[in-house]
């Protein structure tokens, strides 16, 4: 007899090497621009505690630099410090608490550093900033492209200076088990450093790191391979790629750079799109529900990476649905969170869960299910 009421797979746990999730639900990484000194404050722990508490199974805080020159912004935070690494501590403690996991996604912005925050555009700091304290400082990139007009010209990079950034990334990723993340994530998309080495338009390099494919890919492998080393077994590696970049950068490049990083010991692809030229607001992908699903169901399926979907992820049976499919493993979702912090119970309620406010901390639960049993005697049920 086939189960009538199985649980739904949204609620299943997960377990990647030595974590298990709660569910399948990840709050996406979401920048705050709020950083004071480059470390995450009381807004921090507010915004990213309230997702725990809302009951998400794996908390990405926002990408966190590498190194103090690799900000975007002088408002990210970073995690080359042990400062910075105590700030965030307190933070994984407390997602702890409420029996969430908790992921860093590592980044370094190459040549897309010193801009102004989203709401302004993120406009290239400019003479008038440099006179109100924040100066610009220019960014390094396999090639010496700014990355708009207005922006500096970042400095190609050396072999020194390759080796350098993974050598970042290896003690940030070391730092951050300090700092009680249990999920290292790095952002090899969105235009950053890594997909600048990826995409033809923004590597234009003779040497063994540009050129081909397998060229403009050996960066992102040799750091993923340096971070796989340094971190424990246990520890589980995601990778967020922009699947398409409108630069040159496409699906069949992807389906083979997952195949790469998942035999170098990533765990899961983290599928997203864009970022590598053209304006904040360039849509490379149309905003349709679920619009990067398709691209995470094409690389689980042709390389048998796990995978994590994002993008217009909204309504529970839509969520329950991809996993169902088998499209993704994992459903992100950044904007909706805002919206709706205790999303993760109101989608168990609407999936059928017995005691959706379980999700919730004890001192909330307890109430919000009397609430509930006292209004369906209301309702004589
Ligand atoms: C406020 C905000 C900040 C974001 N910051 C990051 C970030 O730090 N790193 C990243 O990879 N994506 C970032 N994103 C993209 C989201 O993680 C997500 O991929 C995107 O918003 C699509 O998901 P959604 O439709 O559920 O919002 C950000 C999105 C928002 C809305």
């Amino acid at each position: 007899m086939p189960d009538e009421n199985p649980t739904p797979l949204l609620f299943t746990p997960m377990t990647m090497r030595g974590v298990t999730l709660r569910n399948r639900i990840v709050v996406s990484p979401m920048s705050q621009y709020s950083a004071v000194n480059a470390e995450p404050t009381d807004w921090h722990l507010v915004h990213l505690g309230k997702f725990a508490m809302g009951g998400a199974g794996l908390v990405f805080c926002e990408e966190t630099s590498v190194s103090e020159r690799s900000r975007k912004t002088y408002d990210c935070p970073g995690i080359y410090t042990d400062s910075q690494a105590k700030a965030w501590r307190r933070i994984t403690d407390f997602i702890r608490t409420q029996g969430a996991a908790s992921a860093i996604q590592l980044g370094h912005a190459g040549r897309k550093v010193a801009t102004r925050a989203p709401w302004d555009g993120f406009a290239p700091l400019s003479e008038a900033d440099a006179v109100a304290g924040r100066a610009p400082w220019s960014g390094l990139a396999p090639s010496p492209i700014p990355f708009r007009e207005g922006a500096m010209v970042p400095k190609e990079m050396d072999t020194d200076d390759i080796r350098t950034v993974i050598q970042a990334h290896v003690d940030a990723a070391k730092r951050s088990l300090d700092a009680g993340f249990d999920v290292i994530e790095i952002h090899g998309a969105h235009g950053y450093i890594i997909q600048q080495f990826l995409s033809p338009a923004t590597n234009q390099r003779k040497d063994g790191y540009g050129g081909d494919r397998a060229g403009r890919m050996r960066f992102g492998l040799e750091l993923i391979e340096a971070v796989r080393a340094a971190l424990p077994d246990s520890v589980p590696l995601l990778f967020r790629v922009s699947c398409v970049d409108g630069g040159g950068w496409g699906m069949d490049d992807t389906v083979v750079l997952a195949a790469e990083l998942k035999r170098r010991g990533v765990d899961v692809l983290d599928c997203s799109s864009g970022g590598i030229e053209g304006p904040l607001t360039l849509h490379i992908v149309p905003r349709v529900p679920g619009y990067h699903v398709p691209f995470a169901d094409r690389i689980k399926r042709e390389t048998g990476i796990p995978t994590m979907a994002v993008g217009l992820i909204t309504e529970a049976h839509q969520a329950e649905g991809y996993l169902r499919d088998g499209s993704c493993d994992l459903v992100a979702l950044a904007r909706e969170m805002m919206w709706d912090p205790n999303w993760p119970v109101h989608a168990a309620a609407a999936l059928g869960l017995p005691k959706p406010h379980e999700l919730l901390p004890r001192p909330y639960a307890w109430w919000l299910q009397r609430r509930e049993d006292v209004r369906a005697l209301g309702r004589g049920v």
